[in-house]
């Protein structure tokens, strides 16, 4: 293969300046031998030089010098090291020397680096400055530690999350998406001619909540230390009772209720008391409110949704139809309980949840936000520093970096960053990720749709990568707002075409 480079000045292991006569461009790698090593890099930096045409010139000499000096342009660029190709990609000891020639990489090489799969893999994509070597991750790294789909709206998140599961599912993977849109229940994806996909039933069991997710259904504050008092107790005797077998299952809001009644009536009689009665009357109100406003989301009889999870499977949670409010509840009761039954895998009870878990949770920075405390950030915070020990993955998917909570965002190892053009976005997740230098995060305004900059352990370099196309989402493509309105004023134009035509039949 014909050299594109030499390099000059001074290098180190981590960097070196090349000169060249073209042939090379940003982003390009390349391949330097020298000594043992078989050194692959990545063209970070690259300026266009013509020594004949500099400032020392009057414009018009110039302007006739121009042409004679075409073809002396030289290109001084920089180089940064990935590693060695032979050596699993460690970098190299010694600095490549001055003189060193740089070649374009080998399909070869790159394919060493990017394009293996040993039965872990999954292929996200192909390289973006060369499109015939594929791109592959793997998805033990991405279970283990965890992953971050960043990228202003529209940019391909979806896509990506999207190509993941394809890969993921091909492995017989386990995947929970909380589905905050409801794109992913229509996923075609089938093995052995059935579909593996999965809805499971959002209905909730209050006897499967804990006191702290049940309390919120009622609107009771923490600080409203007294309504809390009789509530917790009203709760924990109604729910022991139920699960004693004293009280049936489809008498919950009533027995709720008629233990708060007793409070109340003791609260009566009782002058010690006697100032808390407003309280519990506030209490029973807001009671029958949730019983009201919730009838549709409980369900007495409801198996426990983390024990609908089956293995192998897409399990999608549709989040699209409920609230915010309802959509934490959900997210940190079905992780807490994740959480809690690979615990007790682990440690041996039967009971436990017996497989890893990838856990796909869109619009991360509405639970997981910087700034607002969600009972559901708490829970995904403990997955992001704990899951790793218990086969528990995560995978958040966001359009508004700099919104994400940074503890769990630096939890993140793996990371696939699509177009991001806020500065402020670009800093958080700088901030987040060591490896990203400021070069890469220069690239990222310019990338366009289905382009990422993919890095982590679960591609060991980093890369600049075109994402594939997902064939098994069908939803999520763009609407054409211009395209609906003309079908319907077209549809009321036929509308009026027939009416006038009927009426000038009547008047005959
Ligand atoms: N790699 C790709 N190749 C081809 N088309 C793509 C690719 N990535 C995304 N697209 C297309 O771009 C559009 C937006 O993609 P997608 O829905 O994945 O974006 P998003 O970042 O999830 O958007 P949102 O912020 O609205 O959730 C879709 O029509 C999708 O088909
Ligand atoms: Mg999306």
């Amino acid at each position: 293969m014909e050299k594109t480079g030499i390099c000059i000045g001074q290098s180190t292991t981590k960097e070196v300046t090349f000169l060249s006569s073209g042939n090379v461009r940003l982003g390009d790698y390349v391949e330097l031998k020298y000594g043992e090593h078989k050194t692959l890099g990545f063209v970070k930096e690259i300026t266009c030089i013509n020594r004949a045409v500099n400032e020392n010139y009057e414009f018009k000499d110039l302007d006739k010098l121009k042409n004679l000096s075409e073809g002396f342009n030289s290109y001084i660029g920089k180089i940064t090291l990935l590693g060695d190709v032979d050596k699993k990609m460690f970098i190299p000891r010694t600095p490549p020397p001055p003189g060193t020639d740089v070649f374009p990489a080998s399909k070869k090489s790159l394919e060493e680096v990017f394009g293996k799969d040993d039965g872990k893999k999954l292929k996200l994509g192909t390289l973006l400055t060369r499109p015939d070597v594929n791109v592959y991750i793997d998805i033990d790294q991405i279970v283990s530690r965890h992953l971050a789909v960043l990228a202003i709206t529209g940019g391909g998140k979806s896509n990506t999350v999207s190509v993941a599961i394809e890969g993921i599912l091909k492995k017989h993977g386990t995947i929970l998406v909380f589905d905050m849109h409801g794109e992913y229940l229509n996923f075609e994806f089938k093995r052995n001619g059935k579909s593996v996909v999965k809805r499971l039933e959002l209905k909730l069991n209050p006897i499967n909540l804990s006191y702290k997710e049940f309390r919120q259904f009622a609107n009771v504050d923490d600080n409203a230390f007294i309504q809390d008092k009789y509530l917790k107790r009203a709760f924990r005797t109604t729910a022991e009772e139920i699960a004693n077998g004293i009280a049936s299952t489809n008498s919950f809001w009533e027995r709720l209720l008629s233990e708060l009644e007793v409070f109340k009536e003791k609260a009566v009689e009782d002058p010690d008391i006697r100032d808390e009665k407003r309280s519990i009357v506030g209490v029973i109100n807001k009671v029958e409110d949730a019983k009201e406003s919730y009838q549709e989301l409980f369900d007495l009889f409801q198996k426990p949704i983390v024990k609908q999870i089956d293995p192998g499977m897409l399990n999608v949670i549709d989040l699209s139809q409920v609230d915010e409010k309802v959509a934490d509840i959900i997210v940190s009761h079905v992780l807490r309980n994740l959480l809690e039954k690979r615990k007790k895998f682990i440690h041996g009870h039967k009971e436990g949840l017996k497989f890893p878990i990838l856990t796909i949770l869109e619009e991360a920075h509405i639970l997981a936000s910087s700034t607002i405390n969600t009972k559901s950030k708490y829970w995904i915070s403990r997955i992001a520093r704990e899951g790793r020990k218990f086969g528990l993955g995560l995978c958040l998917v966001s359009q508004r970096p700099k919104s994400l909570d940074s503890n769990t965002l630096s939890q993140a190892n793996n990371m696939i960053i699509l177009k991001l053009v806020e500065p402020g976005d670009q800093r958080h997740v700088q901030q987040a990720a060591e490896s990203l230098s400021s070069e890469l995060v220069e690239q990222l305004p310019s990338l366009n749709i289905g382009e990422a900059l993919v890095m982590g352990k679960m591609i060991g370099v980093p890369a600049l990568v075109k994402i594939d196309f997902a064939k098994s989402k069908k939803s999520g493509t763009d609407r054409s707002a211009v395209k609906e309105w003309q079908e319907i004023a077209k549809k009321s134009k036929e509308i009026e075409e027939e009416m006038n035509y009927l009426m000038n039949f009547d008047d005959e």
